[in-house]
């Protein structure tokens, strides 16, 4: 088979010259200071140089922060350092790397830091404060970039590369009931009843379902050439799908009848769940470990597919990191009817945000109602009524609808490119944007949003 390779070129973080800031003097004239609670006792600064700020007064409620700090190549180390020494000094709590951490095993969550850094790709942490320190004095350190309050997600779900398009063989899939892959591999209809695609069909390539977890014992996992693990959990030790969502998505993006590219490797990481609801934490768990896992092994291919969407500036942060780690970061732009620019990490530019078409009966291409949209839109593609794999049984397949659905056909299409030559995540989103096909959708009249469908990379001529 024919298979160009290009470098896997990775960004080096290139940030914008952020304030250098200096080894962290805390509150020079810190004579009222007050202990949080009862029990961590601030040390006397005479242990050391650091000195604690006030962490508020002892009636004031904690609550959780996310917090990301501002790091550039030249200064991550000492920053990381200078940081966590205040943090575990001043607050008397553990520190646990998130990504090797088993959460059933935390029983007091007040007395941890959650450390979700990747060395040299992003610095951060999830633990409690008072709302005066995070608010006045921590947000205003100079070497930290976004404190956000820890909330709960309500409703989560709703390149030159292929210029002289190398020739790609072929496989031909009979898809009388799945109109959804149907008509991403061609330009116009009819529908032909078949999904043509390259038969490399995303070998090699990881794709990252950060989301309820997957139902592996379900027939469109079985015998798969790619592997389908759940490899990693943020909610207590259980690994299962006790949901359905992700197993949802993982059969579009994978599953061996209903997937965009089925040799591809599903690699569940679980962030939400029963007794699991989904915060901003746990997204930027989520997608921190997949950054880990990057950094551990730069030259694995790896797209993201991100089950929620948050108002929270630091999932942004976190999301804009990763892509320029190299990943290939695909989400849904929402479920809401309203402008997707409203959310993250669809605002993101870097990122790849693909908001729902429907398939109507007469054959045209409509934008869902239901369907986010406006210019952090980056196309669209089939998000109504879509086959997926369920939970009830293993046989179970169901019919599915939302965004949640259109961002694994674009994260499946991206592994398919990817199987046949690697390329930069901004190749492959400007690889996306070549393919797509132009001017079909109908409904964007008051919805003004690029009209670009998704089309796979083999209806290349
Ligand atoms: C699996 O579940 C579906 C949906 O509830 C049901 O229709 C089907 O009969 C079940 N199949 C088996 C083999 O139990
Ligand atoms: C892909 O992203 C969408 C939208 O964010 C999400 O709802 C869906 O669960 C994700 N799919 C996978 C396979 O992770």
């Amino acid at each position: 088979m024919f298979s160009k390779r290009i470098l896997n070129i990775l960004l080096i973080l290139n940030l914008p010259s952020f304030i250098i800031s200096a080894p962290l003097t805390i509150c020079d004239g810190c004579d009222h200071l007050s202990p949080r609670s009862p029990s961590p006792q601030i040390p006397s600064p005479s242990e050391d140089d650091v000195t604690c700020p006030n962490l508020g007064g002892t009636n004031e409620p904690l609550i959780d922060y996310n917090v990301v700090l501002k790091t550039d190549a030249t200064n991550y180390d000492s920053v990381v350092k200078n940081h966590f020494e205040m943090l575990e000094k001043c607050l008397q709590r553990e520190r646990h790397n998130v990504h090797e951490l088993d959460f059933s095993s935390i029983k007091d969550n007040d007395n941890v830091i959650f450390d979700f850094s990747v060395k040299g790709m992003i610095a951060g942490y999830t633990t409690k404060f008072s709302k005066s320190f995070a608010e006045n004095y921590l947000s205003k350190l100079n070497d930290v970039a976004i404190v956000n309050e820890n909330k709960v997600i309500e409703d989560p779900f709703e390149n030159e590369f292929v210029k002289q398009a190398p020739l790609v063989r072929k496989t031909v899939r009979p898809v009388a009931k799945m109109p959804n892959l149907d008509r991403i591999d061609q330009e116009n209809y009819p529908l032909d009843l078949k999904y043509i695609y390259p038969d490399s069909a995303g070998a090699g390539v990881d794709v990252f379902v950060v989301d309820s977890g997957i139902f592996l014992e379900h027939e469109e996992f079985q015998g798969r050439q790619g592997k389908t693990v759940v490899e990693k959990t943020f909610c207590g030790n259980n690994l299962a799908d006790d949901n359905g969502h992700g197993t949802n998505v993982a059969s579009i993006v994978g599953g061996k009848t209903l997937g965009v590219a089925n040799y591809a490797n599903i690699i569940g990481v679980k962030i939400t769940g029963k007794d699991c609801p989904l915060n901003a934490q746990n997204i930027i768990n989520g997608i921190t470990y997949v950054m880990q896992q990057k950094a551990n092994d730069p030259e694995r291919k790896i797209v993201l597919n991100l089950s929620a969407t948050s108002s929270d500036s630091a999932v942004g942060e976190v999301a804009s990191k990763a892509v320029e780690a190299g990943i290939h970061f695909v989400v849904g732009a929402g479920n809401r009817n309203l402008d997707a620019c409203g959310f993250f990490p669809g605002k993101v530019e870097t990122v790849v945000t693909v908001a729902a078409t429907k398939i109507t009966l007469n054959q045209q291409d409509w934008a869902t109602e239901f369907t986010n949209w406006g210019k952090c839109v980056t196309l669209f593609a089939p998000g109504e009524k879509v086959p997926v794999a369920g939970i009830v049984n293993s046989s179970e397949i169901t019919l599915d609808s939302g965004t949640s659905l259109s961002a694994p056909h674009v994260s499946g299409a991206i592994a398919l490119m990817l199987a046949e030559g690697d390329s930069t995540p901004e190749q492959s989103k400007e690889g996306l944007l070549r393919l797509a096909t132009k001017d079909k959708i109908q409904g964007l009249d008051y919805r003004p949003t690029a009209n670009l469908l998704l089309r796979i990379r083999n209806a290349v001529i």
